[in-house]
């Protein structure tokens, strides 16, 4: 399949299942200094460029990922380019995008939908940290990787590989910054991580010790990916979700080819011990 026009967008927010919504969705408003309200069955928290929705379900599954787009056209696009695929939309399961938003599965089922925002308030906070890039597993990310770049639109910026040339991880864009979306190769389709983007290196040091006042460990880094070259940090939510607070992501120009790396604990991170899923 010929490689689709890009898709501009940029992820907007992600509904979580939990078996306890409430405490999430309070973690969450502390942690983030975020505001919660109760809409139908799910709880929303909403911060200056972050928004997190959380509803009964099993743990540890990521239920909507929601990116925003800037106009209609960019629907119409992707609306076309999923009807030549034969991907079936869904309803749009989210009041947080324009009604016109567009919903379907990807292939391992995950819930994806493009639309404009709805205009929303969020409270003023002092709290940097934008919702920036979430990532799945998959039992075969090379047939999500490539359906997210052939169907959707999405523009690979670098891929982990391993010896044999099977793809390990794929990055991709849905606008300059290097990744917004990427999956890992793991034994079983599951949700991986998401992640906020940060002004700078210090403004992580400030997350570690927000953390440290509520008790809250590091689970891995701080350290550098090789791909997208940003500093990071993570941690846990109370349901064992994998956080992620970032600063200087790489931003990658429309003309720069897909890069390649190889599949060992220093691509993950440069300055030490790398989490590798599979
Ligand atoms: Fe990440």
């Amino acid at each position: 399949m010929n490689a689709a026009p890009p898709l501009r967008a940029r992820l907007h927010h992600l509904q979580l299942g939990s078996p306890e919504p409430q405490r999430l969705a309070r973690f969450y408003a502390d942690v983030f200094d975020g505001a919660c309200r109760q809409i139908g069955e799910t709880w929303v928290c909403r911060g200056p460029a972050r928004c997190l929705a959380f509803a009964a379900g099993e743990p540890k599954t990521l239920q909507v990922a929601a990116y925003a787009v800037d106009d209609a056209a960019v629907l119409d696009g992707l609306a076309a380019r999923l009807e030549q695929a034969g991907v079936a939309r869904v309803p749009s399961p989210t009041r947080l995008l324009a009604p016109d938003a567009i919903a379907f599965r990807d292939p391992d089922g995950n819930q994806i939908v493009f639309g404009i925002a709805n205009a929303g308030s969020t409270p003023s906070s002092v709290v940097p940290g934008r919702l920036q890039h979430v990532v799945v597993g998959s039992a075969d990310a090379a047939r999500m990787a490539d359906f997210y770049n052939s169907v959707v639109g999405l523009r690979v910026s670098d891929r982990v590989l391993d010896t044999d040339q099977t793809i390990k991880t794929c990055f991709l864009r849905t606008d300059d910054e290097h990744h917004s979306f990427a999956v890992f190769q793991t034994a079983q389709s599951r949700f991986d991580h998401h992640c906020y983007e940060l002004p700078d290196w210090n403004a992580i040091r400030d997350w570690g010790d927000r953390l440290a006042a509520r008790r809250i460990g590091v689970k891995w880094g701080p350290g550098r990916h090789g791909p997208g070259n940003n500093l990071f940090l993570f941690f846990h939510d109370p349901d064992g979700n994998w956080l992620e607070v970032s600063a200087e992501l790489e931003r990658v120009p429309d003309d720069r080819p897909a890069g390649t790396w190889p599949h060992e604990e220093h691509t993950l991170n440069l300055w030490g011990q790398g989490l590798l899923r599979s």
